[in-house]
């Protein structure tokens, strides 16, 4: 008898939260808990946990889990009507069962459909029907891909707009080691001084304070070097301009509840988004916006995300 595990498994996670587990062949592996329809974990062949979850992370609504990857829909942070990042990272989501076909070039069993509808206490604080199914897929190589489809299903004729991000927590062994590529020379908006906007100079991204940008025009591909533990994440995104890149440092770190004081020391959050532009969906329409994540040694070739070299590709 195999005592193989099955590529995707429904159990309980903390505090009895329905969680879903895939599995690679290969050992890769990840979870999803409906609640939030958030992305806890995220595996490689060697089981080494390649996201930040905060020890202090609280699986409890209404807080949404910190760490991960949060949704951040219908509202990036609170710029608008709505609470802080929208509030599907603090609604449970669905199995869906009956999900149209995701176009898919992969093999790949391991892999689940969820689905947020709104409730009749979300349709109060906002107005809008709509279909937002998420996909969460583990590649045969262990690359982590998320793709997320908003149906506006309005029959008012109204349009709905909204803003959105992938609030991804990288784990980094020391953030004073880490580098990002892809984002140096870009204009960026910086949440640390009423969204004035700036333009980065200089090399690559480094970090030595608290950080809290919002770049634009993000090019496609954006990479995460961490030197200690000489491996480097690649984002690959679609469908998303922006990437917000945030460090709370050591105050703000203190300055949270379900946050360790040193934490910041070993996370990272880049953020595939669409922010500055909000996405406008007429009744009928559908959105689409995608995330792919790999973790590579780091005998990548350092400057190539240069934007002023890549070709949006
Ligand atoms: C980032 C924002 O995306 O999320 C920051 O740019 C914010 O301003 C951070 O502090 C965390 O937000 P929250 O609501 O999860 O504490």
């Amino acid at each position: 008898m195999s005592t193989e595990k099955p590529p995707v498994e429904l159990v309980k996670g903390i505090n009895g939260l329905d969680k879903i587990v895939l599995r690679e062949i290969r050992g890769c592996s990840a979870e999803v808990y409906l609640y939030g329809g958030h992305v806890t974990s995220w595996k490689n062949d060697h089981g080494e946990e390649l996201l930040f979850v905060s020890n202090k992370a609280i699986f409890k609504p209404p807080k949404a889990i910190r760490g991960g990857i949060p949704i951040c829909f219908p509202q990036f942070s609170n710029f608008g009507s709505l609470e802080q990042h929208g509030f599907a990272r603090n609604r449970f989501w669905s199995i869906d069962t009956d999900s149209p076909p995701f176009p898919t070039n992969s093999t790949s069993k391991a892999f689940v459909d969820l689905i947020l509808k709104p409730s009749d206490e979300d349709s109060k604080i906002w107005p809008h029907s709509y279909e937002y199914r998420l996909r969460v897929a583990l590649g045969p190589g262990g690359d982590l891909m998320l793709t997320s489809r908003i149906r506006n299903t309005n029959t008012d004729g109204k349009p709905f707009s909204f803003t959105f991000a992938y609030h991804t927590y990288f784990s980094v062994s020391d953030i004073s080691e880490v580098r990002v590529e892809g984002l140096e020379t870009l204009d960026y908006l910086d949440n640390l001084k009423e969204r004035e906007r700036f333009t980065e100079q200089g090399d690559a991204i480094t970090f030595e304070s608290e950080v809290d940008k919002i770049y634009l025009s993000t090019p496609t591909k954006i990479a995460i070097l961490d030197h200690e533990k000489k491996r480097t994440f690649v984002l690959r995104k679609d469908g998303l301009p922006d990437a917000v890149v945030w460090n709370p440092w050591d105050r703000k770190a203190k300055a949270m509840a379900d946050f360790g004081d040193d934490e910041y020391k070993h996370m990272l959050c880049v953020e595939a988004a669409a922010i500055e532009k909000s996405i406008t969906l007429k009744p009928g329409e559908e959105w689409k916006g995608r995330l792919e994540l790999s973790a590579v040694p780091s005998s990548y070739c350092s400057g190539q995300l240069d934007p002023a070299k890549v070709l949006n590709g």
